[in-house]
């Protein structure tokens, strides 16, 4: 299923927002960001264990905005990539929410069969 998540332009780069996408029967929960102008999405699940990587709200970024962290054990992941470069979890990536640009919205469409880790 696609889902509009957000507005081009809503966003300012250091800036996160969550959503809930209907994949497969169940429910997938996702963030947007924006990392120096460019957005990316993942799944909101560490690859160390399964949990949320925010613990306060919607706060994904390292203080100094170049890392998305995991509030639990505090993995970092390169915001463009989704890849671990730091903690427990190092070696594995997040997993990509495919985007699009549809005129002035931002489109997310469902990740396809994630592993159970
Ligand atoms: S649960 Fe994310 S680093 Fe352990």
């Amino acid at each position: 299923m696609s889902l509009v998540i957000g507005r081009v332009g809503e966003l300012r780069p250091g800036e996160t927002k969550k959503f809930l996408l209907a994949c497969d029967g169940g429910e997938v929960e996702g963030f947007l960001l924006n990392y120096a102008g460019e957005h990316h999405a993942y799944v909101n699940r560490c690859r160390h264990v399964p949990m949320s990587l925010d613990w306060v709200e919607n706060q994904f970024f390292t203080e100094d905005g170049r890392f998305v962290q995991c509030a639990t054990h505090g993995a970092y992941y390169r915001p463009e990539t989704g890849e671990c470069v730091a903690g427990p979890p190092c070696g594995r990536t997040l997993h990509r929410i495919p985007l699009r640009i549809e005129g002035a919205t931002i489109v997310a469409d469902c990740p396809g069969p994630l592993p159970d880790d």
